[in-house]
């Protein structure tokens, strides 16, 4: 069974579709009601209808995450999996000194907090079954520290790149493992607010450009190694973080 928070809409969507094909049950969790429904609906009837569920949830949102996923983990059992993909830059790029203080709590209690969240929810089951896997979503941009305007969101995923490791180390001993991987720059069809679509096309090129592959990452390339991680095949693999981005970064 797998959970993919942020599994509405954009790359989270395309993970559930991957897993569900991989033979997972998968919810999706999402704060968007609307889409998680129609995300649910179209999955449901590619896969079938008994193998998705969907939950509006705001993972920044203690109370509502520990209901929520209470709620997915006692209806299905089996292995669980963890994708704690929901986030995003979510504000217009700008100078750091120039967010707001509610501003940056926001994008970090999303993208970071979140993720923390949502893991303290499922790690009591995954103690108990002695077994599950957590893949959490990082970026390249952590590596690059760039592209400038985005100050708030490139240190949430450092963030979650210390989570990554601290949890690995926590629960490895109980047979949790947690990776994440780093996604380069990925368009999806989902509104942004981040750049004006022609910084958005400008910043397209140029990463391309610098990437040992240089083409444009589509979501299907992130989706093998969210499956692999989610799997037994990866095992012996924990505390990693797998740059998914064309070669644009090596660290
Ligand atoms: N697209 C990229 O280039 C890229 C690159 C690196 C990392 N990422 C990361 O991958 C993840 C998905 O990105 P995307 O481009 O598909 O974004 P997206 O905006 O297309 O989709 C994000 C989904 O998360 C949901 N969401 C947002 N806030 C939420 C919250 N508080 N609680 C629950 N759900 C919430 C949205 O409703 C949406 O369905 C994000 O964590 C993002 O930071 C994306």
């Amino acid at each position: 069974m797998a959970i993919v928070t942020g599994g509405a809409q954009g790359l989270g969507l395309e993970y559930a579709g991957r897993l569900l094909q991989a033979g997972a049950r998968v919810a999706v969790v999402d704060v968007d009601h609307d889409a998680a429904a129609a995300a649910a609906a179209d999955l449901g009837r590619r896969y079938g209808a008994h193998r998705v569920v969907a939950h509006r949830c705001d993972v920044s949102d203690e109370a509502a995450v520990t209901t929520t996923l209470q709620q997915v983990i006692a209806s299905w059992s089996g292995p669980l999996v963890l994708i704690n993909n929901a986030g995003g830059a979510l504000l217009p790029s700008a100078p750091a000194r120039s967010f707001s203080r509610t501003e940056w709590d926001r994008v970090l209690a999303v993208n970071l907090s979140g993720a923390w969240l949502c893991a303290n929810a499922v790690v009591p089951r995954m103690r108990a079954d002695g077994y599950g896997k957590i893949v959490n979503i990082s970026s390249t941009m952590v590596s690059k520290g760039w592209p400038v305007g985005l100050a708030p969101y490139i240190a949430a995923k450092a963030g979650v790149v210390g989570l990554t490791r601290a949890l690995a180390r926590e629960l490895g001993p109980h047979g949790i493992r947690v990776n994440a991987i780093a996604p380069g720059y990925v368009p999806v069809a989902t509104k942004k607010v981040v750049h004006e679509p022609q910084a958005a096309n400008a910043l397209r090129e140029r990463i391309a450009a610098e990437q040992c592959v240089p083409q444009t990452l589509v979501p299907a390339d992130l989706c093998g190694p969210i499956e692999f991680l989610s799997s037994a095949d990866s095992d012996f693999v924990t505390g990693q973080v797998i740059n998914v981005d064309g070669g644009w970064t090596f660290d």
